[in-house]
């Protein structure tokens, strides 16, 4: 891999926004071992592409902070490489951060000031910030995350849903290339968790990078178009979402009141892995004509209400990967 001479590294901000193909995050063999041992990140090779609302999941533990705190030039690693904005870091954190609004876990609040004051404070701590629009540009972000009515409350009084929706204000006083979201809708209410995920959305259509953690399968399905999936400090996959899932095949469903009956049909017809429950009757979809299929359930008078292959989700995905669930890292 090229390296960068410390002129380029140092170089001002129009060097990070010249390529705009390249991917906005890559990382080669990028590993974190904390003092006293734990091995939190190991070997990960990450690449985040231009334009995508990116998913890093997994589970309690798997490495999702660490990486994030890694990419944001908070923490060295151990051992490997990690480039954003085309920009090796940490080493090119002043050139790069400025491009970068990011929300990592528990987003530090002073809580005597009221919400709105925080993010003043916040923004007048940021020299590429301009004094002139401040004001509007706070109002802005508080409406933003709907804080509106809240922001003259005192941030201590903030349930932990306002805080985080205060963390990500913070996260878009400027318009930026790249936002860093650790675990964006923790702590908020299914309402709230939508609310995100619609904000998410709307930056990513305005061309916004999007680089989110979290450890929920579906709130990634619904709102990514790439995803990573984290487990133990390992990376175990990364694609289009599409093709995550796709990977995994999805099974064939059909729903009759004569349960037995089908199951015995899909036997014979040479199908595998028949689970009957309920009123429907599961199994892997055969490599044949479907419709085949559906004629000899019918012929054997099986009553058919409905028949048809299931998505696979990105949860069936992962645990055709790991041969697990989806549960958290010891
Ligand atoms: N400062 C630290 N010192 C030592 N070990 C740490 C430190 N921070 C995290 N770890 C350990 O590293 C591993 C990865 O932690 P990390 O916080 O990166 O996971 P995560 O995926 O963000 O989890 P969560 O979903 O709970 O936020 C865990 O085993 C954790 O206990
Ligand atoms: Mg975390």
């Amino acid at each position: 891999m090229q390296e960068w001479s410390a002129a380029e590294a140092e170089a001002g901000p129009d060097v990070v926004a010249s390529d705009r193909d390249a991917p906005v995050i890559a990382t080669r063999a990028l590993t974190k071992r904390y003092r006293g041992g734990q091995l939190a990140v190991d070997g990960l090779d990450l690449t985040v592409p231009a334009g995508s609302v990116f998913g890093f999941l997994g589970p309690n533990g798997s490495g999702k902070t660490t990486t994030i705190r890694m990419l944001m030039g908070l923490i060295e690693p151990t051992s490997g490489t990690a480039r954003v904005l085309g920009r090796p870091m940490p080493r090119s954190s002043r050139a790069v951060l400025p491009h970068i609004g990011a929300l990592i876990e528990g987003p530090a609040l002073y809580g005597f000031l009221s919400g709105r004051d925080n993010l003043l404070r916040y923004d007048a701590a940021d020299p590429t910030a301009d004094p002139s629009t401040r004001r509007t540009r706070v109002g802005a972000a508080l409406d933003r995350v709907g804080l509106t009515t809240a922001a003259g409350k005192k941030a201590k009084a903030y349930s932990l849903g306002m805080k985080q929706r205060l963390g990500l204000a913070a996260a878009l006083l400027q318009p930026r290339r790249l936002l860093v979201l650790d675990e964006p809708t923790n702590g908020l209410d299914p309402q709230g968790m939508r609310e995100i995920r619609s904000l998410v959305r709307e930056l990513a259509s305005d061309g916004t990078t999007v680089f989110l953690s979290s450890h929920l399968l579906d709130e990634i399905e619904q709102v990514c178009t790439h995803a990573a999936v984290m487990a133990q400090g390992r990376l175990i996959t990364q694609g289009a979402v599409a093709d995550l899932a796709a990977g995994a095949r999805g099974r064939l469903v059909v729903t009759t009141p004569d349960v037995s009956d089908a199951a015995r049909v899909l036997k014979e017809q040479g199908v595998a892995d028949v689970v009957v429950a309920e009123d429907r009757v599961t199994c892997e979809p055969p490599d044949r004509e479907l419709a085949d299929v559906n004629a000899a359930l019918v012929t054997a008078n099986v009553r058919v209400r409905g028949f048809g292959v299931e998505r696979a989700s990105l949860e069936d995905a992962f645990v055709a990967l790991t041969g697990e669930g989806f549960d958290v890292a010891g």
